[in-house]
This record gives structure tokens, C-alpha cells and sequence, in this order.
């Protein structure tokens, strides 16, 4: 019996794809329901921020996540597999032209991944202030709140439409297949099973 934590979402979705192509057979989750039992294997459905939480008390063996929230939230967990999919950037974004002024005392930075923000700025010796947001990021520039944001790039869609530009690229990210510490041991060959499926599967993703 393995227990998987899903993100809501697209991510969720092209993983329990990649789940039904691995196993052989469709999964879904029934309307509004946040488990899916099916034979010996149990999906949760939870935030995508939340992932690493079920993952790390182990309310679910393994889940799938972005490295994204693997690193800022710098979660304890085996990382078993890249599986491809979810793939984004992790962007420095400005208005339009601008670029970053680092000769500036301090640059006020709104972003929801307060760690990825901080360490990145830090490196490079740039005094910091943080704005931690929830959503729309990129409003912040654009009405005083921050000088620049941090924040996920996928199309760069959004900020292009908000005036805004990607100016520095921190990280690439992706979906993980993950594992609670306890549970790689004590469900080693299961769990090994499922990546070499899911491995299968997401090659060439
Ligand atoms: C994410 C991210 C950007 C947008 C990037 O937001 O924070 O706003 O997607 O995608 P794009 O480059 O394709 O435009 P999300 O949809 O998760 O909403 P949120 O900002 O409210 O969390």
C-alpha cells in the first residue's frame, strides 16, 4: 500500500497521467473528492505548497512536487525522480527595461519564496528587504509595493502583460517525485518499483 500526495491543479493532473501510463489503467479523482483509493495505491489531493508537509509527516509516502518548494521550503525528503513535467523558471522580474539597481541601499523584493529571494540576493551581497506575498506578484512593482519580484516563469506570459520582464534567471524547476525518509526504507522495493514505472513513462517528458 503506497500513499501519494498530488498537487491540485495541471501538475496534478499530467501526473496522474503519467501514474495511469505507468500502472496501465486510468485514475481519476471522482468530483471534488480528495482521496482516490485504487487497489494498493491511495492519492491524496493537496495544495501544491502542502506537498512536502504529507510528505515529510508522512501522511503519504511519496508525492509529487516542484523543486521549486523542495528548495524553498528546504523539505527533508528523498528525491527519487525528475519527472519533467511543471517545468518553470525561477525569475528576478523588473519593469520593462529597468533592470535591477544594486547600487540601491536596499532593494525591496516581493516574492512568495521568501528563501529563494533571501539566498539568491545574499550571494551576491545586495542588502534586502522582503514583501512576502500569496499572488499576483507581479502587481507589486507596478504599484510601488517593490522595486522588483521573484516569482515563476512559465510563459512569462504574465509579466509580459504586466509590463514586466524576466532579468535574471535564479533556478530551473520541475515536478519531483518524492519520498518521506522513513517510508524509502521501510517500503524500499515499492517504492523503487513505482520510479522505475514512473521513470519509464516520463522519459523523453
Ligand atoms: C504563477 C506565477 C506567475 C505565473 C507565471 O502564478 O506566480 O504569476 O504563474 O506564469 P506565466 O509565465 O505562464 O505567465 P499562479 O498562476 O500560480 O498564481 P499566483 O501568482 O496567484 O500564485
Amino acid at each position: 500500500m503506497l500513499t501519494i500526495a498530488l498537487p491540485k491543479g495541471r501538475v496534478g493532473k499530467e501526473a496522474l497521467d503519467a501514474f495511469s501510463r505507468a500502472f496501465g489503467r486510468e485514475f481519476g479523482f471522482a468530483e471534488r473528492k480528495l482521496i482516490l483509493d485504487d487497489g494498493d495505491l491511495r492519492f491524496l489531493q493537496v495544495r501544491n505548497q502542502d506537498v512536502p508537509a504529507y510528505v515529510y509527516h508522512q501522511a503519504a509516502d511519496v508525492g509529487v512536487v516542484g523543486l521549486d518548494v523542495l528548495e524553498e521550503q528546504r523539505a527533508d525528503l528523498v528525491r527519487l525522480l525528475d519527472m519533467g513535467i511543471g517545468r518553470c523558471r525561477v525569475s528576478v522580474g523588473a519593469r520593462k527595461g529597468e533592470g535591477v539597481d544594486f547600487t540601491k541601499p536596499q532593494l525591496k523584493v516581493a516574492t512568495k519564496m521568501e528563501n529563494i529571494a533571501r539566498d539568491f540576493f545574499s550571494k551576491k551581497a545586495v542588502p534586502v528587504e522582503i514583501v512576502k506575498l500569496y499572488g499576483s506578484i507581479e502587481l507589486a512593482p507596478l504599484v510601488g509595493l517593490a522595486d522588483v519580484i521573484v516569482d515563476i516563469v512559465e510563459t512569462g506570459e504574465t509579466m509580459r502583460q504586466n509590463g514586466l520582464e524576466p532579468v535574471i534567471d535564479i533556478m530551473e524547476s520541475s515536478a519531483y517525485l518524492v519520498a518521506n525518509k522513513n517510508s524509502f526504507y521501510a517500503k524500499k522495493a515499492e517504492i523503487l518499483d513505482l520510479r522505475e514505472k514512473l521513470e519509464r513513462v516520463c522519459r523523453g517528458a
